[in-house]
């Protein structure tokens, strides 16, 4: 069993596309045990991007990051780190597979609706950045 950190980024909010977007977690049977919304302050973007800081687009994306609410999820499943990326699609939208979240919704390689943890470090680091271990729930009913 695998968990990620899941973000519908500020342009997803905006544009009213979550339903959409957590419809398609759910038809993959991918398990939301986690959701709130968030706002993050720059710092707390820059916190969580840490790994992109020499990145020439680091000050956008934490600017973009920042600018509105987020929603963060953590879901859960047997190797749900690659099936939840599979789902997303390349960073870049016009490379992403049909049927993909991006494909569908993005509108720029920065503003790619999803954000997806990429191993299970980063997971880890990512999940402890957003949520308590209270508010992750241990098991769904359909589970027990
Ligand atoms: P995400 O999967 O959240 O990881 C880093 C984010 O940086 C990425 O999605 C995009 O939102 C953003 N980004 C902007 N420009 C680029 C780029 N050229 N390459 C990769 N990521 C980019």
């Amino acid at each position: 069993m695998q968990r990620t950190l899941s973000i519908i980024k500020p342009d997803g909010v905006s544009r009213n596309i979550i339903g959409a977007v957590v419809q398609k977690l759910e038809k993959s049977g991918l398990n939301i045990i986690a959701m709130k919304m968030i706002h993050m302050t720059r710092k707390q973007a820059e916190g969580f991007y840490v790994v992109h800081k020499e990145r020439p687009f680091f000050a956008s994306l934490t600017e973009f990051m920042s600018s509105g609410p987020a929603l963060v999820m953590v879901l859960e499943g047997e190797n749900v780190i690659t099936r939840y990326r599979d789902l997303m699609g390349a960073t870049n939208y016009k490379d992403a597979a049909e049927g993909t979240i991006r494909r569908e919704f993005a509108t720029d390689i920065e503003k790619n609706v999803v954000h997806g943890s990429d191993s299970t470090e980063s997971a880890a680091f990512e999940i402890g950045y957003f949520f308590n271990s209270f508010e992750i729930v241990k098991y769904r009913l359909s589970e027990k």
